[in-house]
């Protein structure tokens, strides 16, 4: 498995501890920057982790920016993208388990590094448990083809 990350400029701390996490967790990843603290603008690294993980380059992605709000938003607008929030271990496992989240989002200036730490490792165990829940996920991704088609139609 190879775990796409991104950040802005206020992720970039949190962006090194989410890596040493995942080296610790012997996963590979794939750093998408930012690189440095230069102010930059978080859709432009929501994007191109979110359409990796959409073209299968990567597995999974996780995403940081200040809050983990506008990153997330970003990238749930790439088709086939569900990304979660989360600010606790328990989300973040049921990210995987019921919503089949194929990325993370952390607030870097809401999290702490510990628990951030643990939220990775939460949703990197997590596994999704099909049944009931997939029905639901195929209902999420019926709503993107119908918008689609409207918005071409
Ligand atoms: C950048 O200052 C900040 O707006 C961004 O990191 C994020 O919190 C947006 O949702």
């Amino acid at each position: 498995m190879i775990v796409g990350i991104g950040c802005d400029h206020g992720g970039l701390d949190l962006k090194q501890v989410v890596l040493d996490t995942i080296k610790e967790l012997q996963i590979e990843s794939r750093d998408f920057g930012t690189f440095t603290s230069d102010s930059v603008d978080y859709p432009d690294f929501a994007r191109p982790v979110a359409m990796a993980v959409k073209e299968r380059a990567v597995q999974l992605g996780i995403l940081i920016c200040g809050t983990g709000i506008g990153i997330s938003i970003a990238a749930n607008k790439v088709p086939g993208i569900r990304a979660a929030l989360c600010a606790d271990t328990f989300s973040a496992k049921m990210a995987r388990a019921h919503n089949d989240a194929n990325v993370l989002c952390l607030g870097a200036r809401t999290l702490g590094p510990g628990l951030a730490q643990e939220i990775v490792r939460a949703f990197l165990a997590g596994k999704f448990e099909g049944g009931r829940h997939a029905a639901r996920v195929a209902k999420i991704h019926a709503i993107e083809t119908e918008c689609s088609a409207a918005s071409q139609g």
